[in-house]
């Protein structure tokens, strides 16, 4: 079977970009491959953190990946923090990454932005990080959103740079991993701009839908949802950005075609649409949370699976260590 590791930072609440992009799309794949599914941590701090904050929100990311249908049976979850190969690695891989691939990151560059004085050297380390993640399990596809494509490159110029430093003309010694990139909902926008992706740091509530969010604060949000005063939806009008947004979060929350959505909306107006949005948002995510509210109530059931992904994990994660010490050539006690 095919390995894949993805993962999801532990900051703020999960929004439904996160699920359409991300979580759900693991789901999907995950009888078909060898999963390993993280919650990473160790990205958390590399902006400002509040450290009673992180801990929640570590243990409520991983019960939203088993709310959201990951099953364990098929898949280790772990916290990236437990498993100490990926601090490590990364320091490996940052003495043979050179400075400007970093400098060249587009969210980097967003981020370091928004921080202003205060920008961490972890912060310009994020994607290494990222990809000690990856290649420490020999990842053959990592399911994401469309805004981690460039991190995903990155990661694969890595892997090729230690595979050509140290094994040239040799067996590689890091996998070169693909990135798994669903047609649909691989970028869900903001429902306050829709030229802004969808983001759990936008300051503004009404931005995102969170997957706790309470069927009346889903109504509030898309009742107060940016639109517009054209008649009859479209899709791809580029005059149009919220339209599109809108039409395709319903297409993939129905699971219909867009063909079928583009004809049904057609001659809708705002006021007869929002309300079927509402509805699908709100079945799709009512389940969820009745599994996450199951879940809460009893700690010791996700304690004690995160132990045991722990060292799942960290069996894995430390032979590939082994390996690339070894390759960059240092001794072993
Ligand atoms: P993050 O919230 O940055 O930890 O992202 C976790 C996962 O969700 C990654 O695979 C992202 O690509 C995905 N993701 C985040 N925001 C969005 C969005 N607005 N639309 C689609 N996918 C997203
Ligand atoms: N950088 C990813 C994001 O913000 C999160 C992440 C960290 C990740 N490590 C990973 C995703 C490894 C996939 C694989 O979305």
């Amino acid at each position: 079977k095919k390995r894949v590791l993805s993962g999801v930072q532990p900051t703020g609440s999960l929004h439904l970009g996160n699920y359409l992009g991300a979580i759900r799309n693991w789901v999907a794949g995950q009888a078909d491959y060898e999963n390993y599914f993280c919650v990473v941590d160790l990205h958390a701090i590399t902006v400002p953190h509040d450290p009673a904050e992180l801990a929640a929100n570590t243990y409520t990311v991983a019960a939203l990946y088993l709310a959201c249908g990951i099953d364990p049976a098929h898949a280790t979850i772990f916290v990236q923090s437990h498993v100490s190969a990926h601090a490590e690695l990364t320091w490996l891989l940052n003495c043979i990454t050179p400075l400007n691939w970093l400098e060249d990151m587009i969210q980097f560059k967003e981020k370091a932005v928004k921080q202003g004085e205060n920008v961490a050297a972890g912060l310009l380390d994020y994607p290494v990080l990222m990809a000690a993640d990856i290649l420490l399990y020999d990842a053959d596809l990592v399911p994401v959103g469309e805004d981690q494509k460039q991190h995903l490159e990155l990661t694969r110029d890595i892997a090729a740079r230690v595979n050509y430093l140290f094994a040239r003309n040799q067996p590689p010694i890091l996998k070169l991993p693909e990135p798994l990139i669903a047609k649909a909902g691989a970028r869900v926008m903001s429902l306050t701009d829709g030229t802004k992706k969808m983001s759990k740091s936008d300051p503004s509530e009404l931005s995102r839908i969170n997957l706790l969010d309470s069927p009346d604060e889903i109504r509030k949000k898309i009742k107060r949802c940016k639109t517009d005063s054209i008649r009859g939806l479209t899709f791809d009008d580029p005059d149009r950005p919220e339209a599109n947004n809108l039409l395709s979060l319903y297409q993939v929350l129905t699971g219909k075609t867009k063909e079928a959505v583009a004809a049904e909306c057609a001659d809708m107006g705002w006021g007869q649409f929002k309300p079927l949005l509402t509805d699908a948002v709100i079945a799709t995510l009512e389940p969820i949370q009745q599994r996450y509210n199951e879940i809460m109530a009893d700690p010791s059931y996700l304690k004690d699976l995160l132990k045991k992904g722990q060292e799942q994990a960290a069996s894995v994660a430390n032979a590939t260590l082994e390996r690339v010490k070894l390759a960059f050539g240092f001794t072993l006690p």
